[in-house]
Formats: C-alpha cells, sequence, structure tokens
C-alpha cells in the first residue's frame, strides 16, 4: 500500500515536470528566441573567391567614399545648382548604381571610408557608407586612409570592425590563424593581408590561386625630423609582402592532381592601399592615361615600396586613393600605378567633374579544353553624369605581351 501511493507520487511529479516544461517551451521559447535574435552571427560571403564560368574576375575599386553622418552632410565642390540637394546619401546612390550595372564579384575600397572629422559615430558611418556593399552581399575588402581614423575608433578597431561586418574579407592581421601570433602583431598597420582568387571551377586551376590580392595599411601622417608628413609603408610590411609574393611562384594550393606548366605558376597579384608612394611624384610616369590634375601627396619618406614591388616580379598593378582629383593610370617600369577618382560627395573634388569609380577586370587564357590562368587585366572607369559613362578602358597587363 505504501510503496503503491509512492509510485503514483513519482507519476502525478513526473506528470507535473513534463506539464510544466510544455507550458514553458509553448509560452517562453519564443522569448527565448528572441534572446537569440541578439546574437548577431557575421554573414559569410560565397567562399572561396573565384573565376566565374566565364573565365572572368571583375573588381570594383571605391576611393574616399569620406563617409559622414548621412543625410546631414552636405557634398563639397559640386556646382551651385547641385548644392541644395546633395548629401552622403549621392555617394551611396552612385556606389549602388555602380554595383547593379557593372555587377563586380568583388568591391575593394581603398581608404577615407569615413571622413572622420565629419562622422559623429565611426561604427554608424562606416554601416552606412558600406551600406550598398553589405546589401549586395558581394564579398569586399577595405584598407584604411589617413581620415577614418579620426572619429571615434582608433586604427586597431576600425579595421576588427570593418573585419566582422557582413560579407568582409578584410583582416587586420595578414592571416586570421596566425592573429594569435605575436609575430604578427610587429607588422605595422592594421588591415595587411592577402587575398586568393582561384581558378574557374572544372579546370585544372580550381585549386590554385591565379591571382593574389594584396592590401596595404599606407599609415595616417607621421611627424618626421619635425617635419609633418603622411604615413608610408614600413619594411616589416614589405618584408611579409616579399614572402607572401614568393609563397605563390611556382605553387599551387594543389598540385597534386593537376599538371600545370610552370609558365603559369607564377600569378599576378594587384596590390590595394591608400597613400601614394613618393616616386609617383617624384619620377614621371609613362603611358599615362587619365587626369593628372594635382600633385601626389605622398610622405617624405621614401622606404623601398617600389624596390619592393619591382624585386617581387609578380606585382603587375597598383589601386591607390588619396588624391581624388587623379584619376589616372601611369606606368613606372613595369608595374601600373593607377588611381581610383575620388567617388565620395563629401569629398574635395571638382565641380563639374563628376566623381568616378574603377574597374579591373581579369580575364582567363583558354586552354586546350578548360581555362587556365590570368591571361590578361584591363581597367576603365565610370562617372557618375547620369549616364555612368564608361571611359578610359585600357590593358594593364597582358601575358602574352610584356612578360
Ligand atoms: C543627389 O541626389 C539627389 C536625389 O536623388 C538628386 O536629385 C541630385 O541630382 C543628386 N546630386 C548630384 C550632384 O548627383
Ligand atoms: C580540387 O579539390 C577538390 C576537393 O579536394 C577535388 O575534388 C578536385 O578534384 C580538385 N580539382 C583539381 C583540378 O585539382
Amino acid at each position: 500500500m505504501d510503496l503503491e501511493r509512492k509510485w503514483y507520487s513519482l507519476v502525478y511529479l513526473t506528470l507535473i515536470i513534463a506539464f510544466v516544461h510544455l507550458i514553458f517551451t509553448f509560452l517562453f521559447a519564443h522569448k527565448l528566441t528572441l534572446y537569440n535574435h541578439k546574437v548577431r552571427i557575421k554573414k559569410q560571403p560565397e567562399l572561396p573567391l573565384r573565376f566565374r564560368s566565364d573565365g572572368t574576375f571583375k573588381i570594383l575599386q571605391v576611393a574616399d567614399m569620406h563617409y559622414g553622418n548621412g543625410l546631414l552632410t552636405r557634398c563639397r565642390d559640386v556646382l551651385e545648382t547641385e548644392f541644395e540637394h546633395c548629401t552622403d546619401l549621392n555617394t551611396t546612390q552612385f556606389l549602388r548604381r555602380l554595383i547593379e550595372v557593372e555587377k563586380p564579384d568583388f568591391v575593394a575600397f581603398t581608404g577615407d571610408n569615413i571622413f572622420g572629422t565629419s562622422a559623429t559615430d565611426a561604427a554608424e558611418s562606416l554601416l552606412e557608407a558600406f551600406g550598398p556593399v553589405l546589401e549586395s552581399g558581394l564579398p569586399w575588402a577595405a584598407v584604411l586612409g589617413n581620415h577614418d581614423q579620426e572619429s571615434t575608433m582608433s586604427r586597431r578597431e576600425l579595421m576588427s570592425f570593418i573585419s566582422l561586418m557582413d560579407f568582409s574579407l578584410s583582416k587586420t592581421y595578414p592571416s586570421d590563424e596566425d592573429s594569435e601570433d605575436s609575430s604578427m602583431h610587429y607588422i605595422d598597420g592594421f588591415g595587411n593581408y592577402n587575398l586568393e582568387v582561384l581558378g574557374a571551377l572544372g579546370s585544372s586551376f580550381a585549386n590554385c590561386s591565379v591571382l593574389n590580392l594584396y592590401f596595404l595599411d599606407s599609415g595616417d601622417r607621421a611627424t618626421v625630423n619635425g617635419i609633418r608628413t603622411y604615413g608610408w609603408i614600413k619594411e616589416s610590411q614589405l618584408g611579409w609582402l616579399r614572402g607572401v609574393s614568393n609563397k605563390f611562384q611556382g605553387k599551387c594550393l594543389d598540385m597534386k592532381s593537376v599538371d600545370i606548366s610552370p609558365a603559369w605558376l607564377n600569378p599576378p597579384a594587384l596590390a590595394f592601399f591608400h597613400i601614394p608612394i613618393p616616386e609617383i611624384r617624384q619620377v614621371p610616369m609613362k603611358e599615362i592615361v587619365g587626369q593628372y590634375q594635382e600633385h601626389a601627396a605622398v610622405s617624405i619618406v621614401n622606404s623601398g615600396v617600389f624596390q619592393s614591388f619591382t624585386s617581387m616580379g609578380n606585382l603587375k598593378a597598383v589601386f591607390i586613393g588619396h588624391d581624388h582629383t587623379n584619376d589616372f593610370c601611369g606606368k613606372l617600369d613595369s608595374i601600373w600605378f593607377c588611381y581610383g577618382g575620388g567617388i565620395g560627395y563629401h569629398g574635395y573634388g571638382r565641380a563639374g567633374w563628376p566623381r568616378r569609380a574603377r574597374i579591373i577586370l581579369a580575364e582567363l587564357a583558354k586552354g586546350d579544353r578548360t581555362w587556365t590562368g590570368v591571361e590578361r587585366v584591363t581597367t576603365w572607369k565610370r562617372l557618375d553624369d547620369g549616364k555612368l559613362s564608361r571611359i578610359d578602358e585600357h590593358v594593364l597587363w597582358d601575358r602574352y605581351s610584356s612578360q
């Protein structure tokens, strides 16, 4: 009898617990998921970066957005008739249209993404400035200019925020796996990293990087021997870059299953950073395409960036910003240096000279049956002139004519 009652009590208790559990699940579970909702998980782009099945890979370079507080931030250097209805949102609108029309595979931002002194909250400003690319879901990456850190975040904080944004491939230090490795922290600056673009699916190059994209932090400002000057790329960064460049010469990520001629095993590379190197100002450039309207605002320090670039051998073109009214490409030795030509309406510019952006197209060579490595890199620009005029198209590198 006593045992039977104990048994009933146990059954009742179990039922009560089950009932409470059910009530809890039905009534409160949605609240729990609401809590979960607050945990933001970064949206990843489709990876790896890879050439399309039509053998192309297209990059949109966006230089000097100079974003402030959006609707509240007025445009600079526009025609008097344009001034009244012009804000940061015009920059947003232009970027959105560029993405729609060009359908790039990747967007590269070369610094002064936000104009710190006009941005009340750096995080807000970054989210708005990169808004169109976040909406698009395209993979993208950014480096810093000399103005980004003038708001509420340091350069380190900016890069770490930017690398956590949706679809961003930006990195604060060269490689995520290495970020705990203290040696990486000896590399000057924030935002030095390499991105690999693999060959077309179904080709022997499907597991090989056939194009490397180097991103470098060119700093902000510094005082050297009592003289205020711009930042520069330091020897620690160049040492790292030479190592990366070396790593890719004669190698493929996966050599087991492929039979690749050595001629393809030195993939071309493109570099992206903000402040031009001193040679752009000091040495006459060759084959200029586009407009050279202002002196390059460079550092007084020459740290040997150009020598490093030429010694690497596989760096074919460099994309910079900083001087908004220069939009030319010019050659120094065998390396092209190309300005983006400012996109930002709150950055300085020239009234009547439309804001603009650069497009870079890499194309693969057709092998016997499938795509092989990169054959050619071309570039052009788009103007925010109402028609999105496409201008100054030319070849930057061709495997068969410029080796
Ligand atoms: C800025 O955007 C507004 C609204 O779309 C437009 O009316 C105006 O023409 C644009 N101004 C410039 C300079 O593009
Ligand atoms: C690339 O790697 C994948 C996965 O490891 C493999 O299935 C494929 O055969 C490789 N392709 C080539 C061309 O090596």
